[in-house]
């Protein structure tokens, strides 16, 4: 999805609206991809085309080099290209259903192993910004300039790639995740995605 250039393309979901449920609910699951991606790429679209100069660019990079693209566009690319991104990563980490890869494997096994001791305690690390991170964000599992794991929690669609550290698990706490089915108990909605989320996708994204 990073490779994605303009004119950018929202991503099928993958698999059916109810199929990571009880975690996210059909009706959930349909808006947050149908519409909030939607716009977010729609909008990425909108600000991007009379940029021709970006044209060339991936996603990944235009998120990576935010701070040298023309100071009009940066807001924008911001906002809609970090959603776009992130987005596309979520809906690849939830499992539709029956058996999930709980725990890590291959290099990122090695890498929990040595930066957080054990699974849980990296899973309690991201449980715990999701949580706390105050206002619409995420909570991120990153891979750092210095190839070490840390967890993060950033506001808005704010891609780790802004701070050139590579996403490998992110968990969408805006209200518009989960707020028809969870309301106001944002820690059950994380417990239940943590639950869902494919480690094996996770090890994936380590480059
Ligand atoms: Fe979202």
């Amino acid at each position: 999805m990073l490779s994605q250039k303009y004119p950018f393309v929202l991503p099928p979901l993958g698999y059916a609206n109810n199929a990571v449920e009880p975690a996210v609910d059909a009706q959930t699951m349909g808006i947050h991809h149908d519409r909030h991606h939607a716009a977010y790429v729609t909008n990425l679209n909108a600000a991007v085309q009379p940029q021709t100069a970006l044209h060339g660019l991936t996603l990944g990079e235009l998120l990576m080099g935010l701070r040298r693209w023309p100071p009009a566009v940066q807001t924008a690319i911001r906002n809609n290209g970090g959603g776009h991104a992130n987005h596309a990563l979520f809906w690849k980490l939830l499992s539709p259903g029956g058996a999930v890869a709980q725990v890590p494997s291959g290099r990122l096994a090695e890498m929990v192993a040595r930066d957080f001791e054990t699974v849980d305690a990296c899973k309690a690390a991201l449980k715990a910004a999701a949580v706390s991170q105050f206002g619409s964000g995420w909570a991120w599992l990153v891979k750092t300039a210095t190839s070490r794991l840390a967890v993060r929690a950033l506001p808005n669609q704010d891609s780790p790639l802004l701070e050139g550290e590579l996403p490998i698990v992110g968990i969408d706490v805006w209200e518009h995740a989960y707020y028809l089915k969870y309301q106001n108990r944002r820690a059950d909605y994380v417990d239940a995605i943590l639950a869902r989320i494919n480690w094996d996708v996770a090890g994936d994204q380590v480059v």
